[in-house]
């Protein structure tokens, strides 16, 4: 996931942040295990998002010059990392499985149903900060369709009439 004008706005050098101690020698201590400091991307990105929640314009620069590539390459891999967030999301993320066998099993109806649960549509966070929404592809658990990710959380064989107790563990 990426923001619309993420593009644009990481050519900007003056949105280079200074990462904190903690984040360097986490980011440091992957790069050690790895032939290069490149192949460290995700983790960063990962290590980042723990510390911040999501990963800024700002922080990306500042990883991508620790890490020595391009800012734009390293926001390349965060678009195509759909766990990465672009902008800032609510405390818990719902990834609602739009692949195949999650659409067979009703998949899109399922949405619709969240989307009324939260009142919000997809790439939205309801406004009590709690919850994002965001669609994803195939979370491996085809024969259990449909799915969706709530946070770390793996949900399988969701039914419209369990949302209220599902989200109700999550504050
Ligand atoms: S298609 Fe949804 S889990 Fe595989």
């Amino acid at each position: 996931m990426t923001t619309a004008g993420a593009n644009e706005a990481v050519s900007g050098a003056d949105l280079i942040e200074t990462l904190s101690e903690s984040e360097v020698a986490k980011i440091e201590a992957e790069c050690a295990h790895l032939p290069d400091r490149q192949s460290a991307a995700i983790d960063a990105l990962m290590i980042v998002q723990e510390h911040r929640g999501w990963v800024s314009d700002a922080s990306l620069f500042a990883i991508a010059r620790l890490l020595g590539m391009s800012a734009e390459a390293l926001d390349a891999v965060a678009t195509f990392y759909n766990r990465i967030y672009r902008q800032p999301v609510g405390r818990h993320v719902v990834m609602l499985c739009d692949s195949v066998s999650c659409y067979v099993m009703g998949a899109d109806r399922l949405a619709e149903q969240v989307k009324a649960h939260f009142g919000i549509d997809f790439g939205e966070t309801t406004p009590d900060g709690r919850f994002t929404l965001l669609p994803i592809v195939c979370l491996g658990a085809c024969d259990h369709a449909p799915t969706m990710l709530v946070g770390e959380e793996l949900v399988t064989d969701v039914e419209a009439d369990r949302l209220d107790d599902i989200f109700a563990r999550f504050e």
